[in-house]
Parts: structure tokens; C-alpha cells; sequence
């Protein structure tokens, strides 16, 4: 079985996405495509990354923020692609939400609440009340309500999400650091086992395989350890 993880492909340049995305191939179940490969390489290059990993499917992380009429246009650009996840900005609001789920039916619309970067004083600043925790959990419920299927967090938010969202979306969380591993700038890591345990259902996982000396090796080990707890929870 592949684990549900996602590698995160923020790559230099096409050939090294491409030969990270090659390593975890029939390990991970997805390769997240965010802008810094998607503004460089282009559709194009999405495809050949895609082709390096055929059983991956592919999560794009645009994080699509405008007005509704102009995401849903954003949307139908990259249907071609057919991404089984796609971001999008909650602050864009419940229109904006529900203009891409409906133009991108078979796509899993993943809302990325508030950016972890932001603390309750830059919130203030922008006229948002409320402390990140209770922002993610305001614009989590109004993204799900709109037609988002997935939400994307820190795992420390994961278990009060489920309880709030009930057990439909999908949870989808960065941070991740295999025990003992280095946390380069992440702050708040959680293991794999911990967070499918709080349930996770999508792990973004980068540098601790794209910097590895050996990636396949270093997304086995993830892997392992991520089925191993899934089948723990189940
Ligand atoms: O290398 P690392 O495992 O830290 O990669 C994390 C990935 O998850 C990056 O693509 C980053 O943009 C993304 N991400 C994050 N923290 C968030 C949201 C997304 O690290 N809060």
C-alpha cells in the first residue's frame, strides 16, 4: 500500500522535481506542485513530473486567491492537469470556495485557512479578530460549508478540527518530522505516527526526503511509519 503522504516539490529546477518525485513513486500516495515549480516549469512541466511518478496523484498547490469569477477561470486553466487536490485561500470567502469546487467537480478543493506565518498580532493588523486557532477554526467551517473537501493545518489543529468538521474532509498537514529528524525553520513539528493518530489524513512532507542522502530510502522509513499508526487508528 502507498501511505498518504504527500512530497512537497519545491525543487530548484525541473529535473531535480522530477527525480524527487521518481524516489517516492509507489511509496507516497501524492506529489504536491506548489508555486515555485508551477511559475517556472508551467503546465509542462507538471506533466513531466507527473510522468517520473505515474502512481502518484497529484496535488497542486496553488492556493488560488482572487475574485470568484477569476478563481473558477484559474481552476478550469489546470483541469487538464486533472489534480486530485487543489488549494485555494479561505480568506477568498464562500464564493470564491464554491466557484472552483463547481468548476472542478472531481477535484478535491483543500482551503488553506490561516497561513502559520500569521499570529494573532499581523490578524489584528489586517482587521481579523480572533486568535489564529480560532480563525482556522471560523474559516474552516465557512470553507467546508462552501464545498471545500479538504483543509489544510497544522497537525496541532487536527484533532479540533475533526471534532468540529465532523469526519468527512480531509485533513492535510505540513510539519512533519520523522523522530530525531531536523526541523530546519518548522517550528511546531509532530511526527507521522502522531499526526495520522490525530488524525491526519494527508501528510506534506518536504525536506526530510528531498535533502536525505538517500530520498527512496528516507520516504520508506516515512511511510513505515505512517501505515504503521494508520493501521493502529483503524
Ligand atoms: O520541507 P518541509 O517538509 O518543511 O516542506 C513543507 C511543505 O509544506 C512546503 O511545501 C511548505 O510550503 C508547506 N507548508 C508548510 N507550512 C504550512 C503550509 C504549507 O510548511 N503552514
Amino acid at each position: 500500500m502507498t501511505a498518504p503522504v504527500a512530497l512537497a516539490l519545491d525543487a530548484p529546477d525541473l529535473n531535480t522535481a522530477c527525480a524527487w518525485a521518481n524516489a517516492v513513486n509507489g511509496i507516497f500516495s501524492h506529489i504536491k506542485v506548489g508555486l515555485e515549480t508551477y511559475l517556472r516549469d508551467g503546465a509542462v512541466g507538471v506533466a513531466e513530473i507527473r510522468a517520473a511518478a505515474p502512481d502518484c496523484a497529484l496535488f497542486l498547490d496553488l492556493k488560488i486567491h482572487d475574485i470568484p469569477n477569476t478563481m473558477a477561470g484559474a481552476a478550469r486553466s489546470v483541469a487538464v492537469l486533472e489534480p486530485d487536490i487543489l488549494t485555494v485561500h479561505a480568506a477568498a470567502g464562500e464564493a470564491g470556495i464554491g466557484a472552483v469546487a463547481e468548476a472542478l467537480p472531481e477535484t478535491r478543493v483543500a482551503a488553506v485557512t490561516v497561513l502559520t506565518s500569521l499570529g494573532t498580532l499581523d490578524l489584528a493588523q489586517l482587521g481579523v479578530s480572533g486568535t489564529p486557532e480560532q480563525v482556522v477554526m471560523r474559516w474552516a467551517r465557512l470553507a467546508v460549508s462552501a464545498g471545500a473537501r479538504a483543509i489544510v493545518s497544522s497537525a496541532q489543529e487536527v484533532s479540533t478540527l475533526r471534532a468540529l468538521l465532523g469526519a468527512d474532509p480531509l485533513l492535510i498537514t505540513p510539519g512533519i518530522r520523522p523522530a530525531g529528524a531536523d526541523h530546519a525553520d518548522q517550528q511546531r513539528v509532530v511526527t507521522p505516527a502522531d499526526a495520522i493518530s490525530a488524525g491526519s489524513g494527508l501528510l506534506v512532507v518536504g525536506r526530510p526526503v528531498t535533502a536525505a542522502a538517500e530520498p527512496r530510502a528516507a520516504a520508506m522509513d516515512i511511510a513505515t511509519q505512517a501505515v504503521q499508526a494508520l493501521r493502529g487508528v483503524r
